[in-house]
């Protein structure tokens, strides 16, 4: 028989879907894309939505996963005995490939500006435009590509070498440094003079700044921040014994995400007021905010270098679980063909990036619908592919998903026997028709 491989203990669980959640959603989509759709309001929405539909759907992918122990496009037909639910795992193979293609892009930034400090090319100089060194940068086709590159081999070198070796020693170390940065720099950008507007601007919910998509966008991004809705806790969760409470592991992930989702935004909007910088930047955000921010603190170069290579873990520690559903699907469990199998799908997501990683220069002005190619394939993935992901997930857990495999996985003697019937009223009836209704924002545009 084959023996899985599986966690080794259950922080190592915890830590890596933490780490998995954990990435750029919290950390460089959301201060940019917060800023574009409403502020602190959206911040608001953005919670509510987590913890109304993305917790429960963690849930969903935890019990789905656990029951299963096996790659997400078999684990449907796994646990009901038939074969026309894998769809929702194939939906998912497709869209977590989608991301990952755009997603090794930033992943790509994150590199060339590592190396770049190391030359103390990027801080260490107070009068640099950030802004212009951004676009310098991003906008040459040989550092976006080999960037992309780089980051597209670390992650396959990882997912290559096995679910337990690869991601949990590494994880218990780097996280928590993260968590210990974040803070270094939300007290530097707290005591610049002028971030009190940031902070309130972050925090304060002003419901009339919202606009007609921001909605939309809040619900993509706590799908996109947790991973829900493509099956990747689903897959990390196969690879877990019986003996993990899934519901206090979810609770800490949620929690975890919202944190860093928080500490992000203490970090960037208070430096953004305080030193005059627009927040409308877009995807470059975070990259042009924070070397000033660095440049303001006593060995600030060497402390934007580390924190460059946290980020840089916390974004890996999130692209091996997306890489991971697409290999886990194509070896079904079968550990000798996963290096042939991590080969196969780098190749291929390097070629379909290769338009993203363009769209900030040479491409930059070929735009339809939702703008750049890199626009559009966001826009596609984030707003449409997973929420419609995720209304499966909640669809097939709430309607079709055998009540006894929930309970079993969910409720412990007594405990959670409550917050079981709610999860329940949320899967069959909420979630759905909050997804469906703001998805409907799409239609009646
Ligand atoms: N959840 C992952 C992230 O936010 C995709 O980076």
């Amino acid at each position: 028989m084959e023996t899985r491989a599986s966690w080794n203990s259950k922080l190592g669980f915890i830590l890596a879907s933490a780490g998995s959640a954990i990435g750029l959603g919290a950390i460089w989509k959301f201060p940019y894309v917060m800023a574009a759709n409403g502020g602190g309001a959206f911040l608001t929405i953005f919670i509510l939505f987590t913890l109304l539909i993305g917790l429960p759907l963690l849930l969903s992918e935890f019990v789905i996963g656990r029951h299963a122990q096996t790659n997400s496009t078999n684990a449907f037909s796994k646990v009901t005995g038939k074969n026309m639910y894998d769809g929702i795992g194939h939906l998912g193979n497709i869209g977590v490939f989608l991301l990952l293609s755009f997603y090794s892009v930033i992943g790509g930034w994150i590199i060339i500006y590592f190396v770049r400090t190391i030359y103390s090319l990027v801080t260490g100089n107070q009068h640099a435009r950030y802004d212009e060194l951004f676009n310098t940068l991003i906008s040459q086709p040989v550092y976006a590509l080999s960037g992309q590159f780089i980051f597209i081999a670390l992650t396959a070198f990882i997912v290559a070498a096995g679910v337990e070796k690869g991601i949990e020693r590494a994880s218990k170390v780097m996280m928590p440094l993260l968590f210990i940065f974040f803070m270094v720099i939300i007290i530097r950008s707290v005591t610049l003079e002028g971030s009190m507007a940031g902070i309130v601007y972050f925090l304060k919910p002003d419901f009339h700044a919202l606009n007609r998509d921001s909605i939309l966008f809040a619900l993509g991004q706590s799908f996109f921040s947790l991973s829900v809705g493509f099956g990747g806790m689903l897959t990390y969760a196969s690879y877990l014994k019986k003996d993990t409470d899934l519901v206090q592991s979810g609770f800490s992930i949620v929690g975890l995400n919202i944190l860093v989702t928080l500490l992000a935004g203490l970090a960037i909007f208070p430096a953004t007021t305080a030193l005059h910088i627009d927040n409308a930047e877009g995807p470059g955000l975070l990259f042009v905010v924070l070397p000033y921010v660095f440049d303001q603190l006593a060995f600030g170069q060497l402390f934007y270098l580390i924190f460059l290579l946290l980020f840089m873990f916390a974004t890996i520690t999130s692209s091996i679980n997306l890489m991971e559903i697409n290999v886990a699907n194509i070896i079904k469990g079968k550990d000798a063909g996963r290096g042939r199998a991590v080969t196969f799908i780098s190749v291929l997501l390097f070629v379909v990036g290769v338009p993203s990683a363009l769209s900030f220069g040479l491409l930059g002005d070929v735009k339809f619908l939702a703008g750049t190619f890199f626009d559009n394939m966001d826009y596609l993935v984030s707003n449409i592919l997973l929420p419609i992901g995720a209304l499966a997930f909640s669809l097939f857990s709430g309607y079709v998903l055998d009540r006894r495999i929930a309970e079993e996985e969910i409720v412990i003697g007594m405990r959670y026997r409550g917050l079981f019937k709610v999860w329940i009223v949320l899967l069959k009836y909420v979630i759905p028709v909050i997804i469906v209704l703001v998805m409907g924002t799409l239609i009646f545009k």
